[in-house]
């Protein structure tokens, strides 16, 4: 039987930086653990956009559709910013995840004990946080028409449109209720039911699925705004959250702040089963390109090694490999390794992102 296929879409800015740690990981796995994956690699965002034209050419997305698992970096850079809105590497993404139909976003914000005393809230606020914010990412403000900017009389207007239906809200519905039994089976749900019509549906919908098929999932609600500020005030209170695609941006930018640094949280967006019964799926890190950082060697790996964790969960069943990368992470943050963003104001010495690659590595070692 052949290896399963990874297609690996480093990206801009930091995105090859960190995707070259994640590239020495699966090494070790074919090394080590006979578990080895047929990996290919093609351009996304701004560096397909300087090679083609375009950040995301038909054949990528092609390969995209074939491929067993993708392995995105990030994309973007100020390069690019005042690119046409049709060819700006963003588009890549976004066409990557509406044509893959990845519709559950699972964006985990776990804080790491060596980094409790790190987060910017208190350590009895984070220590021991283990969430997943379950972000929609498929439709509503960041799909829905009519969009775009338009001149009304003498001055211009810039539309975009939410927009969601029920089967929509339904699938990704299900998908936290589903993790939720898996974990601590807690639901909380937030729109702005109180101003927004799609709100409203939302709110309904996700009440007559939990009615209908979950009723031992303990469900509640929240509005958005309300929630940002309880994911500060007490996080634990929260097992899944589970929102749309706007607001699970910003509360999961927010929550990485929980975990110590946005370089700490990766991310699995999952579509509908494919015909070998895997999820279609892309694994990236929540961040973005860091352009202030990038080609300095000192972007944080983590998030993005933590996603091919993900990838190993979720898409190729081996739970026990997961945890074992997730621990050897762990480890190496106990031993007091530390990147650049992982550092107070109290200073210390920073590793850089490929002995942090390294570090892992030998963890990794060690555990076998
Ligand atoms: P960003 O996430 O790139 O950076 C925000 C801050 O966090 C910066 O100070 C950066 O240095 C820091 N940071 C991020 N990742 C880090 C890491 N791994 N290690 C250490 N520090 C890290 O967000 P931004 O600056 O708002 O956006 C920059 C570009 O990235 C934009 O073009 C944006 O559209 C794009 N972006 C892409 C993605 C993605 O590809 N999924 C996600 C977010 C932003
Ligand atoms: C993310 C990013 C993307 C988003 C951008 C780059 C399209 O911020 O993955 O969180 O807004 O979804
Ligand atoms: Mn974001």
């Amino acid at each position: 039987m052949s290896n399963p296929s990874l297609l690996i879409l480093a990206g801009d800015g930091i995105g090859p930086e960190v995707m070259n740690e994640v590239k020495k990981i699966i090494g070790w796995y074919g090394e080590k653990r006979d578990l080895a994956f047929d990996v290919e690699e093609d351009l996304v965002g701004g560096a397909a956009y300087d090679a083609h034209g375009t950040p995301l050419t038909d054949a990528t997305m092609e390969r995209a559709q074939n491929a067993d698992a993708v392995l995105l970096g990030a994309v973007g850079g100020p390069k690019y910013d005042t690119l046409d809105f049709s060819v700006k590497p963003e588009r890549g993404l976004l066409r990557l995840r509406k044509e893959m139909d990845l519709f559950s976003n699972l964006r985990p914000a776990q804080c790491f004990d060596a980094l409790a005393d790190f987060s910017s809230l208190k350590r009895d606020v984070v220590a021991g946080l283990d969430i997943m914010i379950v972000r929609e990412l498929t439709s509503g403000v960041y799909f829905g028409e009519p969009r775009g900017i338009h001149k009304e009389g003498n001055e211009r207007v810039g539309i975009n449109t939410q927009r969601y239906t029920e089967s929509e809200i339904a699938r990704v519905a299900r998908s936290a209720f589903e993790l939720a039994r898996r974990r601590n089976n807690k639901v909380c749900s937030m729109e702005k039911a109180n101003v927004m019509e799609s709100g409203v549906l939302w709110r309904q919908v996700v009440t007559e699925i939990h009615e209908a098929e979950y009723p031992d999932v303990e469900l509640s609600h929240m509005y958005a705004d309300a929630g940002a500020m309880q994911l500060c005030r007490w996080p634990k209170q929260f097992d899944v959250i589970v929102t749309d695609n706007l607001f699970g941006d910003l509360l999961s930018d927010a929550a990485a702040m929980l975990t110590g640094s946005l370089g700490m949280l990766p991310s699995a967006s999952l579509g509908a089963p494919m015909a070998n019964g895997r999820p279609k799926a892309l694994y990236e890190p929540v961040h973005g390109s860091a352009p202030d950082i990038a080609g300095q060697g000192k972007a944080n790996p983590i998030a993005c090694i933590l996603s091919f964790a993900m990838a190993l969960r979720y898409s190729f069943d081996n739970g026990d490999e997961a945890t074992r990368l997730e621990q050897a992470v762990e480890r190496v943050l106990a031993d007091g390794k530390r990147t650049a963003d992982l550092l107070g104001p109290e200073g210390g010495t920073p590793i850089s992102t490929a002995e942090m690659g390294d570090a892992i590595i030998a963890a990794l070692d060690a555990s076998i």
